[in-house]
């Protein structure tokens, strides 16, 4: 999966933009220069709302923005952004996971961040999904968020 050219992206893109409805919004793949924006949407909607962040008081910091770059890197993240002025209402990031890969605790200074990141490593052991489903790496929604003025309209069914 990590040859997938950017073609095959824009390709993918295509048919889920097709599918995509939501009066006024448009769905772009989340691009280098969008990533100040989206780390504000991150913010926004994982520190206080998501129930894991929320529950540890999460607060943002450079590790925070490392996890989030580690799936953003692969470039087929999407978000939701209002046609009218381009602000980003909606994102769903995506990243490609293989078996072996590992995040590496050792450099990670923000305590939550290391606990979220025991998580995620905890969870890949012992639900064993690579084994489960007979496969060596997957896409993996990584994370989804609503920008709170948008929720209960349907937009994160959408994205
Ligand atoms: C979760 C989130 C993306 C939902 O966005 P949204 O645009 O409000 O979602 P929708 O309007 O499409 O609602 C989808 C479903 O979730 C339900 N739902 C949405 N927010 C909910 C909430 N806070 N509590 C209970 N149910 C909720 C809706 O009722 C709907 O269910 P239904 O189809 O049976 O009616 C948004 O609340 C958010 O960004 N939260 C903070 C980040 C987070 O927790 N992300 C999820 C973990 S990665």
């Amino acid at each position: 999966m990590e040859h997938f050219s950017y073609q095959q992206i824009l390709q993918a893109l295509k048919k889920t933009q097709e599918e995509f409805r939501f009066p006024g919004t448009k769905l772009e793949l989340i691009s280098e220069e969008r990533f100040p924006d989206i780390f504000k949407a991150v913010e926004e909607c994982f520190l206080t709302d998501e129930p894991l962040g929320k529950s540890m008081e999460m607060s943002w910091s450079s590790d925070a923005e490392n996890l989030w770059l580690s799936a953003l890197r692969y470039r087929m993240s999407l978000m939701a952004v209002n046609e009218k002025n381009g602000d980003i209402v909606g994102f769903r990031v995506i990243r490609v996971t293989k078996q072996s890969d590992h995040f590496n605790n050792d450099e990670i200074k923000d305590e939550n961040v290391r606990k979220i990141v025991d998580l995620l490593e905890y969870s890949s052991k012992n639900f064993n999904f690579f084994a489960n489903y007979d496969i060596s790496e997957m896409f993996e929604f990584f994370g989804l968020g609503v920008i709170p003025e948008y929720r209960r309209h349907g937009l994160g069914t959408q994205v």
